[in-house]
């Protein structure tokens, strides 16, 4: 600032030097951000092409090989929080844990051959449908994939179901067991 023979205060114009220093660090922050920006936009757009080809979500958890699953068997795999369901005919089923009337997690009674909620007494078949209310409707399931016999459940696609229909059940490919 320069004080003038007037007693006004003038203002005096910035260093050039320092002007163009702040507008080439303007520039590079600018061209960073958009870089940046393209990257992420190149990440998402990668991401969801590999979904679409693949078909299958991050979700895929292998359970275990198909021949050693005996017919008539339940399986629980904690990691996945589902029931692995090997039917009469061979067929497979994941069914989810979470009980279809608020939430509370079902455990398999062998003995009983169902699911039973210990929280307010719903209780499902091996295919989830419900045989005693509350729940409304049956267990729900994720996809089941085979493949070289090895069974794998989706559980980032959560299927809800109004009822039990034999096209849900997924068999291993004839040959390829
Ligand atoms: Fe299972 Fe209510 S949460 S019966």
């Amino acid at each position: 600032m320069i004080r003038s023979n007037r007693g006004k205060i003038k203002k005096t114009a910035e260093p050039p030097s320092r002007r163009s220093f702040l507008t080439i660090l303007w520039t590079v922050l600018g061209i960073a951000a958009i870089g940046e920006l393209i990257a992420v936009i190149i990440t998402f757009l990668k991401r969801g092409k590999t979904g679409k080809i693949s078909g299958k979500s991050e979700n895929l958890i292998e359970a275990g090989y198909a021949d050693s699953f005996p017919v008539n068997s339940v399986t629980a795999n904690i990691q996945g929080r589902f029931y692995l369901c090997r039917m009469a005919d061979g067929g497979f089923l994941a069914l989810s844990s979470k009980c279809t009337h608020l939430g509370c997690t079902v455990p398999w009674e062998e003995k009983e051959k169902r699911f039973a909620c210990p929280c307010h007494g719903s209780s499902f078949d091996s295919n989830g449908s419900v045989i005693t209310a509350p729940a409304a409707r049956p267990l729900d399931m994720f996809p089941v994939h085979i493949e070289n016999n090895m069974v794998k459940v989706d559980t980032g696609k959560r299927i809800e179901r109004e009822k039990f229909l034999k096209n849900q059940l997924t068999y291993v490919k004839k040959g390829l067991s």
